[in-house]
């Protein structure tokens, strides 16, 4: 039975805190130098029904650091885009490649397709969740600041994907998580329900900062939300994220961003160049932190 990685739910609190390590570890090896191939002749398809600058590089890249490669497969000139089930899609694809990494809308997509596939099946990104941004926030976090067992976090915006795999990730990771957003904008009711010992809300942003250690935020409009931007814009005026917001947090607080970011929506021009933003390792973090992913669902190493 192959391992899938859908949401941060897939592995327990011990392998994540395994594999943020072992991100480190290969980002070291990978500064001195040390070549280091566990998956020389394997290959990694990646499926993109969304756009994506961060996620396809740095799998890309983690496959040829690997000694193996990786098929970029998009809807346009594949027959998923003309309508081939996603069962006999998971079928075909994984008796060739060795693992599959999709990119999609609907989170039962990606719960599909691994039902059926016979390789490991790495989300990445559902209109629900982004669990590969997680592990690179949480080795950003660790390298920066060490353990965030017992931190506060505070989740500034819309209650999306990236804001549900921080409430995995409060439970995985035992931090306490404020969400701070207008009303009508909170998390999945069930979601929260089954996080009320670690998740909070709290709609007044400057009381949700305050003694912050980590202070993230996304787009307000999320990719498939297009149409929504303008009514977004004016729900969350208010909620960007400043220095002078962040001067409310802990003095050791640091401030992240999945990207791409909207400068001068959720986020400030000069937040992004504050001394507090970590969003550029945060950014190179996922290059070392799928490779420890990958490791780990391909070798079984842990
Ligand atoms: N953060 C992130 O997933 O970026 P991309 O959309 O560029 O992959
Ligand atoms: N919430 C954003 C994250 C992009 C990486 C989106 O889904 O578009």
């Amino acid at each position: 039975m192959s391992r899938h990685f859908l949401t941060l739910n897939d592995l327990t609190p011990d392998e994540l805190g395994y594999l943020i390590q072992r991100a480190i570890e290969l980002k070291t090896m990978l500064r001195n130098g040390q070549s280091h191939e566990p998956l020389k002749g394997k290959t990694l398809g990646m499926i993109f029904e969304k756009s994506s600058t961060r996620t396809r590089v740095s799998f890309e890249v983690a496959m040829t650091q690997f000694g193996g490669a990786s098929i970029f497969l998009s809807p346009r000139d594949t027959q998923l885009g003309r309508g081939e089930p996603i069962e006999d899609s998971a079928r075909v694809l994984s008796r060739m490649v060795d693992a599959v990494m999709i990119r999609t809308f609907d989170h039962a997509t990606v719960e599909t397709f691994a039902a059926h596939s016979a390789v490991p099946v790495i989300n990445a990104l559902t209109d629900d969740f982004h669990p590969c941004q997680l592990l690179a926030d949480m080795q950003t976090f660790v390298e920066h600041r060490g353990s965030i067992q017992g931190k506060k976090v505070v989740w500034v915006g819309d209650g999306n994907n990236m804001c549900a795999s921080y409430m995995n990730a409060a439970r995985q990771f035992d931090f306490e998580l404020v969400i701070s957003c207008p009303d009508g904008f909170a998390p999945d009711e069930d979601l929260l329900t089954r996080c009320t010992d670690r998740v909070s809300l709290e709609p007044d942003v400057r009381e949700a900062v305050k003694g912050a250690h980590l202070v993230v935020t996304d787009v307000w409009a999320s990719m498939g939300q297009e149409d929504e931007q303008q009514e977004r814009m004016n729900a969350f005026e208010g909620f960007q994220v400043t220095p002078e917001l962040m001067d409310l947090a802990d003095p050791e607080a640091l401030f992240m961003h999945c990207l791409p970011a909207h400068r001068g929506e959720e986020v400030s021009h000069e937040m992004m160049d504050d001394p507090r933003a970590v969003v550029w390792d945060e950014a190179e973090n996922r290059l070392h932190a799928q490779k420890a992913l990958l490791e780990f669902l391909l070798t079984g190493q842990h």
